[in-house]
């Protein structure tokens, strides 16, 4: 099914969206996992960190490759000739949201379509935030993160 672009801040990567790189890889021949600027939200890793943290818990799926940009997710997209996004739906408390910035980037690139995976159940509850919250008042966060990141989490909160 060609290319895909999954975006999202990845401030760190967990679980839920292992998941949904791991599913969508299965599907498209390529896929471009994109950190992209969330401007509602201050960054607690760095890029360089979360590129890391990507590309260790991807290392072992052949399609999917890491990368960075800084500006409007159409923009990369189409520098990337790209016009496949994959979002990820936990709940419907995601889907206004969602749905709202499905639109803008239609609106602002009528070539670029928005498909929602939807997430595994078992990770409804997860998100970057409830990591970083967990982590920061010294809860375990073994079961939310991938193996291969739960060091460089842990090493913010010490
Ligand atoms: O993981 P997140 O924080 O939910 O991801 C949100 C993200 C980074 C995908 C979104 O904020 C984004 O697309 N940022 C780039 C700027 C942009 O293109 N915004 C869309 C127009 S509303």
């Amino acid at each position: 099914m060609g290319m895909a672009i999954y975006p999202g801040s990845f401030d760190p990567v967990t679980k839920g969206h292992l998941d949904i790189i791991e599913r969508t890889s299965k599907i498209v021949d390529e896929l471009i996992v994109a950190i992209l600027e969330n401007p509602r939200k201050k960054a607690v890793f760095t890029i360089e960190e979360r590129l890391e943290m990507l590309r260790r818990v991807t290392s072992g799926i052949e399609n999917v490759r890491i990368e960075y940009f800084q500006g409007l997710l159409i923009e990369f997209a189409k520098r990337k000739k790209v016009n496949l996004v994959v979002k990820g739906l936990r709940a419907i408390s995601d889907f206004e949201f969602e749905f709202q910035m499905a639109l803008v980037n239609r609106k602002l690139d009528p070539q670029i379509e928005t498909l929602f995976m939807v997430t595994n159940s078992k990770y409804s509850y997860l998100s970057s935030s409830i990591v970083k919250e967990v982590a920061s008042f010294g809860g375990d966060i073994r079961d939310l993160v991938p193996p291969e990141v739960y060091d460089m989490i842990m090493a913010k909160y010490s």
